[in-house]
């Protein structure tokens, strides 16, 4: 079945995969005869409309080409019917077509009204549900902007008369929706916000009636620069704003659209964004000092690039420590134009994006793969956050049509949501797209996750930065002048210039001064003017220190609803509060402070109690979604335990969402309230289990051989004992192994690996962790007997299953190690048919890190046994899953192994790359092995001296690590490339550790023994 979608989107797709996007001449064909109906349309005249400019005969080529494309497309659904010259789209049951399917809807609908009025309001809904947004945005060929209206008229119509009917239905609450969904559909016009307001009022609900008022006339102050009309006023029964109120519109604080000055700073956000629609996405960054209008800035180009159909969505960062992860993310793809869209992306697409919107409707209902979220979750997980942010991207930028994507205060961006903007950057979905983020000057030392990202998108060439400085005098007079409502003189242009050092924000201050006051203390008198009421909503929304929703404020304030409308309404006259989507926000970050400023200590404690307490009561059920912000105010309002329970669901559900900064976050500071707790064993068994829920994000974050994450491996043990906890004990030292392993400090992996045995007790999934870390670490120290012994413990005695602390489906892992040490030990058939177990199980498994390692086991097989024809194929496809996936560590071996199989110069330098990405993460482990396929290539291509060097180094390594198992050859090459007695001597010495390591394979090679 194929799927065009042209509301809010031009797309066309096939059981979730895109076909073709916006771009496409074929799908706009398709489009303009699907949106004329019964009509057959001479090819003639379909070329004449498609390429006016274009003579005749050319024309028709192109009608030609594009009809074989689209043919082509279509893939044998029977869409197009095509008679003497002419074509028509057919109704077809192999497309669906959203325009198709709303206008079915809504005749439906039409044939239904006035006679049953459920009937009718049944397939209103469903009209709706399919109008996600305008005829192809964006698209401005002559037919299009008139049939897009057309369908918005009657898209609004169908809105009115659904409210009208589910509210004499009764059925108030949907009514609501409705009237929301017409404000979405067509938020210029006023007649919607009527019907918002009165739906609200109807469910009684007075705040909210006024929210929609403010959100009213901000927009028609905004996009028309004029005030809602009198009748909508009426409606809440509020006050005509008094004749000569200053300003272009009805209130104080109303700055309206205007910008004054920035010609220059708008001629580069232009050129940025040219750019980018032209398929160069990039990050421009504007900063400054606050106050000086980089914000403003950003939303004019918003405004502008909407105009001109793009998808513009805008999110901010909050300067707050419960910072939900990615929420900045979340609020993009909740924004008016991404929103709409997000029901119709592709499945796997949607899948991975409820993760963060859990609101979105999802057919298969997140399982984390099929691996439990929470400590049981693999350590090494880079390859599904990749697969997520993969999503998000493909979710925020919609293909074919370009993007707009606003981020305010990049200072305060978590650094979770600062690698998937590195990600997107880099990343196909964002042909056209464009980031302006506006970055706060100031004292604040910028996190590293932000320089790491700035610096990112320099080097790829992807930023440009632009600082926006103070207006100039000139402007600045005539900013003020336009809020008076009069020219400024040259003395009072001056004083104005000297009170305000030009920013914006000082003079519109400035100007909404009664006339009388001169141009002083600024920001602190606006709110000295607020009433009691006024006041405390103001401080309550700052001590909340982000939008706040007016159920929030409802639930922790202490007004009645009245009071509290009359409140907001005073806040928001004063220009001090916006409404936001559901709520408030303060309309500059600066005003907000100055509002805690005047707060008492003890004042904002309560505050923070208040705003913990009905935050938890509103979201009782899905309070995972709030916890950071929750443990925030807890810690604020002086409730340590309940802050402590709150960052732990906090780092789940971060862990959830791989937010691993935002989960190490949450953790780290439950450590901190633990670390007060009196000692004890309560205390030591919470701090126990954050440790543990620490090590996943910790290694997917910092890696195996992390410091951090062994440091705290080792205090997990110590806890463990302490508490007389063995099996948590042994998972420890499961994980440390890897650590040590990885490191290449193999004789330490393989005690630690003995301790993990001793205390697993009888959980088999421990157990065959546990054996699974003696093998390798026998095997590593070339105790191959011992090894295959473990392996097999591993592979028999203990369930199949999935283990927590490696990352990967234990049994496949240990078959496809298994193989090297059966292959050592001289059984090449048992190697083979383990190796070919492990690969077959690895692919009916599905889980993709799984399929990585025994690829690169099996690569590295195919080398042992000389089969030049495995290692090509496995590391291939072993490269190209690490790519796709991010995979790192097992990408190297692919490398490594590709280079040999290349040899020359060019191989050798592949192999060195290899070896360096290795070193640079710590990754030691099999070091000789890699070393010696160095030398070898070395060797083959003449460079001796350059070999004997590379394996001294192997043997040095080999025997500072005890990383033995492929010495025997180290040595026998070394023989090879040394004179006479010397050579002899290195024999000997090879057979006699391969030997006593039961290395047969090895041992053969080394042939009979001269002496
Ligand atoms: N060029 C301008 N013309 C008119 N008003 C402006 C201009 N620049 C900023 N403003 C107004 O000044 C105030 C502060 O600007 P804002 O963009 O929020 O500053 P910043 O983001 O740099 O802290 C806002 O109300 C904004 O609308
Ligand atoms: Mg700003």
């Amino acid at each position: 079945m194929l799927q065009l979608n042209l509301l809010g989107e031009q797309r066309l797709t096939s059981r979730g995969t895109d076909l073709a996007g916006g771009g496409s001449r074929a799908v706009e064909l398709l489009a303009y005869l699907v949106v004329h109906p019964g009509i057959r349309v001479p090819r003639s005249v379909l070329a004449g409309t498609f390429w006016p400019e274009t003579p005749q005969p050319q024309a028709m080529t192109n009608l030609r080409r594009e009809l074989h494309n689209l043919r082509r497309l279509l893939d044998g659904v029977d869409a197009l019917g095509m008679s003497d010259g002419a074509i028509g789209a057919l109704e077809c049951a192999g497309l669906r077509v959203d325009v198709q399917v709303f206008a079915a809807e809504r005749a439906a609908a039409l044939a239904a009204a006035g006679k049953d009025p459920d009937r009718f309001v049944a397939h209103a809904q469903a009209a709706l549900r399919e109008y996600r947004g305008d005829l192809m945005p964006g698209n401005y060929s002559d037919w299009v902007p008139g049939m897009r209206e057309k369908l918005l008229r009657e898209c609004t119509a169908l809105c009115d008369e659904a409210a009208a009917a589910l509210t004499s239905l009764g059925r108030r609450q949907q009514a609501l929706e409705v009237a929301g969904r017409r404000v979405t559909i067509a938020p210029l016009e006023e007649l919607g916000y009527r019907g918002l307001i009165r739906a609200h009022l109807a469910l009684g609900d007075r705040p909210a009636a006024l929210h929609a008022y403010h959100r009213c006339a901000d927009v028609l102050e905004r996009e028309l620069g004029v005030a809602p009309a009198a009748e909508t006023r009426h409606l809440l029964g509020l006050p005509a704003p008094h004749p000569g109120a200053p300003g272009p519109a009805a209130r104080p604080a109303a700055a309206g659209n205007l910008t004054v000055g920035r010609d220059s700073e708008q001629a580069v956000l232009e050129t940025c964004w040219e750019k980018a629609r032209a398929g160069r996405p990039a990050l421009l960054v504007l900063s400054g000092p606050p106050g000086v209008g980089k914000t403003h800035l950003a939303k004019a180009l918003g405004q502008r690039a909407r105009t001109g159909g793009a998808a513009v969505a805008f999110a901010r960062c909050v300067d707050a420590s419960g910072r939900i992860p990615l929420a900045p993310v979340a609020g993009w793809l909740r924004s008016r134009d991404i929103a709409p869209l997000l029901a119709a992306l592709p499945e796997p697409i949607r899948h991975e994006a409820a993760r963060l919107l859990p609101e979105l409707p999802d057919p298969t209902p997140w399982a984390g793969s099929d691996v439990p979220p929470g400590p049981g979750r693999a350590m090494v997980d880079a390859w599904q956050r990749f697969r997520f942010f993969e999503s998000l991207a493909g979710a925020v930028a919609a293909p074919g049509r370009p993007t707009l994507l606003v981020l305010d205060d990049l200072q305060w961006c978590d650094p979770d949501t600062a690698a998937w903007i590195a990600f997107l950057l880099d990343s196909p979905a964002a042909r056209q797209l464009l980031l302006v983020a506006t970055l706060r000057e100031g004292a604040d030392t910028r996190p590293p996750a932000i320089g790491a990202l700035l610096e990112g998108a320099r080097s790829a060439g992807l930023l440009h930065r632009l600082r926006v400085a103070p207006l100039d005098e000139a402007a600045g007079a005539e900013l003020a002048g336009r809020i008076r409502g009069r020219p400024l003189g040259t003395d009072e242009a001056r004083l104005l210039a000297a009170a305000t050092s030009g920013f914006p924000l000082y003079i519109l201050e400035a100007a909404r001064a009664a006339p009388g006051d001169g141009f002083g203390t600024l920001l602190g008198r606006r709110l000295s003017r607020l009433g009691p009421a006024a006041r405390s909503v103001a401080e309550l929304a700052a001590a909340f220190g982000r939008g706040i929703s007016l159920e929030l404020l409802a639930e922790a304030g202490d007004l009645d609803t009245v009071r509290l409308a009359a409140a907001l309404d005073e806040l928001w006259r004063e220009g001090i509060l916006l409404p936001t989507g559901s709520g408030y926000d303060f309309g500059h970050h600066l005003l907000r402070t100055a509002v805690r400023e005047n707060t008492t200590p003890a004042g904002c404690w309560l505050l923070h109690r208040r705003l913990a307490k009905s935050l938890e009561l509103l979201n009782a059920g899905r309070l995972d979604a709030v916890a950071a912000t929750l443990a925030e105010h807890y810690e604020l309002g002086s409730n340590p335990e309940r802050a402590l329970s709150f960052h732990l669901r906090a780092g789940a559900d971060a862990v959830r969402v791989f937010a691993n900064s935002a989960a190490l976050k949450s953790y780290d500071q439950a450590l901190g309230i633990l670390g007060r707790l009196p000692a004890g064993t309560e205390r030591d068994e919470a701090e126990l289990s954050v440790r543990r829920a620490m090590s996943p994000p910790q290694t997917a974050l910092l890696g195996y051989s992390s410091a951090e994450l062994l440091g705290n491996l080792e205090r997990v043990g110590a806890l463990a004992e302490r508490l007389g906890r063995p099996e948590v004990h042994s998972a420890s030292l499961v994980g440390l192994f890897a650590g040590r392993y990885v490191q290449g400090r193999i004789e330490d992996s393989y005690a630690i690996a003995r301790r993990a045995l001793d205390l697993a007790g009888d959980d088999p999934a421990l157990l065959g962790q546990a054996h699974f870390a003696v093998a390798g670490a026998a095997q590593g120290s070339g105790r191959i007997a011992e090894a295959i012994e473990h392996f097999a413990h591993c592979t028999e005695d203990s369930p199949p299953g999935y283990s927590y602390i490696l990352g990967t489906r234990l049994h496949i892992h240990a078959r496809a190690w298994a193989a090297h040490a059966h292959w050592l030990a001289g059984d090449d058939a048992a190697a083979v048919q383990l190796c070919a177990q492990a690969l077959a199980g690895a692919q009916a498994d599905g889980h993709i890190y799984t399929r990585a390692v025994a690829l690169a086991y099996a690569a590295v097989l195919g080398q042992f046994r000389g089969d030049r024809a495995a290692v090509a194929e496995k590391a291939a496809e072993l490269i190209a899953l690490c790519h796709r996936y991010d995979i790192a560590y097992y990408g190297q071996w692919g490398e490594i192994l590709s280079g040999w199989l290349a040899g020359g110069k060019q191989g050798a330098a592949r192999i060195r790359a290899g070896i360096g990405a290795l070193r640079a993460s710590d990754a030691l482990a099999r070091m000789p092995y890699w070393l010696w396929l160095l030398a070898v290539t070395l060797a083959d291509g003449g460079r001796r001296t350059d070999a004997c060097a590379v394996l001294d180094a192997a043997r040095a390594t080999a025997a500072l690590h005890r990383d033995r198992w492929w010495l025997p050859e180290v040595l026998r090459m070394r023989a090879l490339l040394a004179a006479g007695d010397q050579s002899a001597a290195l024999l000997d010495e090879a057979r006699e550790v391969a030997r006593a390591q039961g290395s047969n394979a090895l041992l053969a090679r080394l042939g009979p023994d001269a002496g």
